[in-house]
C-alpha cells in the first residue's frame, strides 16, 4: 500500500502574494469552494494580520470550507497568532502556521537576532500558538540556506514544544533535488523527535526546479508538499500543484505514495485561477498548458492515432480535458447543453443553469460554434461577479488610420436609483478613447497598470477576453470582460475593474 502525502495548497497566501495575482473576497472563496472539489488536504488561506481583507477572506474560507483544513500564516508574533486564531477558529479543521527565518543571512540582517534568540522566538510562539490549537505548522524560513544542525535544534525544540508539522522552505528556490533530497534525510535521522511530526517541503522556483525539489523531497520521505495552482507565486512562483501531483500519480511506481487530489479537477483549477487573476499559463506550460496534449507534428500524431500510448504518457481525461468532438451551436438543446456542463465538471442548480442556458444562446447566436473553452468563460464569468456600481450601457467608437480616436460610452450608475450618464473623449487609439470617457462618468483616481486581450478560442468569431488592472491605494483590481467584439470585452473590463475597487473599498471602510 503506497504511503500518504498530503498536498497543502498555497495559492491563496503565497501564490496571491505575487505580483498581478491579486483576487478579492468573492474570488478567494470560489478558490477554496474549487480547492475543496480538487481534494487538497490543508488550503493555506491567507496571512490573516497583513491586511483587514486578509483577515475577512481566512475567516469566510474557514466557515465555508468543511473537507479540508484551513490554515493562517503567522510571523513569530502573539500578535499574528490571535489574529490568525480569531479567523481561523470556527473552521472545522483549523491550523496555525507559524515561521522564522533560520538562515544566517536572514537572522542578522532581516530579523536582527542571535540563532538562541530565534530558537527560543520559535520555542515561545509555537507554544503559545498551542494554546488555541492542536494543529501547529512551524517553518523555519530560508532553510536551505540554514545551518543544518542549527536546523535539526530548531526543529526538535518546536516538535517538544507542540508542532505538528515541521515545513523545510526553499523560500529563495535556491536548493537542488540531490542537495534537497540529503536534507530531508539528515533532517530525519537528526532530529530524534521527528517521528512526532509531518515533515513538509515548500519550494520556489527561482531555478526553475521547484517541483523537481519537491519530488526528490517526497522520496526522501516528506509527507506534505506545498504548492499553489499554476505554480503561481512570489519572484519565478512556487511548486506547480497540478505538475507535482501528476507525476506523483504517473510515476506511482517510482515514488510509492498517494495523495487524495482529484485530477479531473485540475484542469478547471487551472482555468479558475487564470482567469480570476488574469496571469495566462504558457502554452508549453507542463499539464495545464494549451499544448500540453497537442499532438502536431506528422510523426507524432500518426503514432497517437495508431495507439494513445505511443506519445501520451498521461490521459487529458485525468486531467478533467475533455477529447470532446460533439460541438454546441445555436441549434443545441437544454439537454445537450446540461450534458456537457456535466461532464466539464459542473453541476449546477437549476437557477444557474437557467442563467447560463440563456448566455449561451445569446453567445450561440453570435458564434457558429461554442467550444468547452467559451462555456468555461460564461461559468467562471458567472461565479465571480461583484454588484455592479456601473453597468455598460452603449458605446459607439470611431476610429481609423487617419483620425483620432472618438468614444462615447453611457453607462448606468446603480445608486439607490438608476442614473444614466454619458461622455465622450478622444484617445491615443480606440481603447484609450473609451476608457477616457469611462474615466469622466467615474470620477476617480486610480492608475491602469495593464490591460491585455486574448482569444478565448480560434477563428475569426472567437470570443476576446480582456483583462485590466488598475490601482488604487496600492491595491490592485482585475477587470476582466468577455465579447465577440474585442472593443466591447474591453470596455466591460474596465468597467469591471471599477465595480470591484468601488465594492471592495466600500466594503472595507465598513470593517
Ligand atoms: O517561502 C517561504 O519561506 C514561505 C514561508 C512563509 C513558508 O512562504
Ligand atoms: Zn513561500
Amino acid at each position: 500500500m503506497p504511503n500518504r502525502v498530503y498536498i497543502f495548497d498555497t495559492t491563496l497566501r503565497d501564490g496571491e502574494q505575487s505580483p498581478g495575482c491579486s483576487m478579492n473576497l468573492q474570488e478567494k472563496i470560489e478558490v477554496a469552494k474549487q480547492l475543496e472539489r480538487l481534494k487538497v488536504d490543508v488550503i493555506e488561506a491567507g496571512f490573516a494580520i497583513s491586511s483587514p481583507g486578509d483577515f475577512q477572506s481566512v475567516k469566510s474560507i474557514a466557515e465555508t470550507v468543511k473537507n479540508c483544513t484551513v490554515a493562517s500564516l503567522s510571523r513569530a508574533r502573539t500578535e499574528d497568532i490571535d489574529r490568525s486564531w480569531e479567523a481561523i477558529k470556527n473552521a472545522v479543521s483549523p491550523r496555525i502556521h507559524v515561521f522564522i527565518a533560520t538562515s544566517p543571512i536572514h537572522m542578522e540582517y532581516k530579523l536582527r537576532m542571535s540563532p538562541d534568540q530565534v530558537l527560543e522566538r520559535a520555542v515561545e510562539m509555537v507554544k503559545y500558538a498551542k494554546r488555541y490549537c492542536s494543529d501547529i505548522e512551524f517553518s523555519a524560513e530560508d532553510a536551505t540556506r540554514s545551518d543544518p544542525e542549527f536546523l535539526y535544534r530548531v526543529f526538535e525544540a518546536v516538535i517538544n514544544a507542540g508542532a505538528t508539522v515541521i515545513n523545510v522552505p526553499d523560500t529563495v528556490g535556491y536548493t537542488t533535488p540531490d542537495e534537497f533530497y540529503r536534507l530531508i534525510s539528515n533532517i530525519k535521522s537528526n532530529v530524534s523527535n521527528i517521528d512526532k511530526a509531518i515533515i513538509s517541503v515548500h519550494c520556489h522556483n527561482d531555478l526553475g526546479m521547484a517541483v523537481a525539489n519537491t519530488l526528490a523531497a517526497a522520496r526522501a520521505g516528506a509527507t506534505q508538499l506545498e504548492c499553489t495552482i499554476n505554480g503561481i507565486g512570489e519572484r519565478a512562483g512556487n511548486a506547480a500543484m497540478e505538475e507535482i501531483v501528476m507525476a506523483l500519480k504517473t510515476r506511482s511506481q517510482l515514488f510509492d505514495v498517494d495523495c487524495r487530489v482529484d485530477t479531473t479537477q485540475i484542469y478547471r483549477s487551472s482555468k479558475l485561477i487564470s482567469s480570476i487573476t488574469g496571469v495566462s499559463v504558457q502554452p508549453n506550460k507542463a499539464i495545464v498548458g494549451a499544448n500540453a496534449f497537442a499532438h502536431e507534428s506528422g510523426i507524432h500524431q500518426h503514432g497517437v492515432l495508431a495507439n494513445k500510448t505511443t506519445y501520451e504518457i498521461m490521459t487529458p481525461e485525468s486531467i478533467g480535458l475533455s477529447r470532446n468532438t460533439m460541438v454546441l451551436g445555436k441549434h443545441s438543446g437544454r439537454h445537450a447543453f446540461e450534458d456537457r456542463l456535466r461532464s466539464l465538471g459542473y453541476n449546477l442548480t437549476k437557477e444557474e443553469l437557467d442563467e447560463t442556458f440563456q448566455k449561451f444562446k445569446v453567445l450561440a447566436d453570435k458564434k457558429k460554434v461554442v467550444q468547452d473553452a467559451d462555456l468555461e468563460v460564461l461559468l467562471q464569468h458567472k461565479a465571480v461577479e461583484v454588484p455592479e456600481t456601473y453597468r455598460l450601457d452603449r458605446f459607439v467608437i470611431n476610429t481609423g488610420n487617419t483620425i483620432t480616436a472618438t468614444a462615447s460610452v453611457r453607462l448606468i450608475k446603480f445608486n439607490g436609483d438608476e442614473q444614466i450618464i454619458e461622455e465622450v473623449s478622444t484617445g491615443d487609439g480606440p481603447i484609450d478613447a473609451a476608457f477616457k470617457a469611462i474615466d469622466k462618468i467615474a470620477g476617480i483616481s486610480f492608475t491602469l497598470e495593464d490591460y491585455s486581450l486574448r482569444s478565448v478560442t480560434e477563428g475569426q468569431d472567437a470570443q476576446g477576453e480582456a483583462y485590466v488592472k488598475i490601482r488604487s491605494n496600492s491595491k490592485v483590481y482585475t477587470g476582466k470582460g468577455v465579447s465577440t467584439d474585442v472593443f466591447e470585452a474591453s470596455v466591460l473590463s474596465y468597467v469591471n475593474a471599477i465595480n470591484k475597487m468601488i465594492y471592495e473599498e466600500k466594503l472595507f471602510d465598513r470593517i
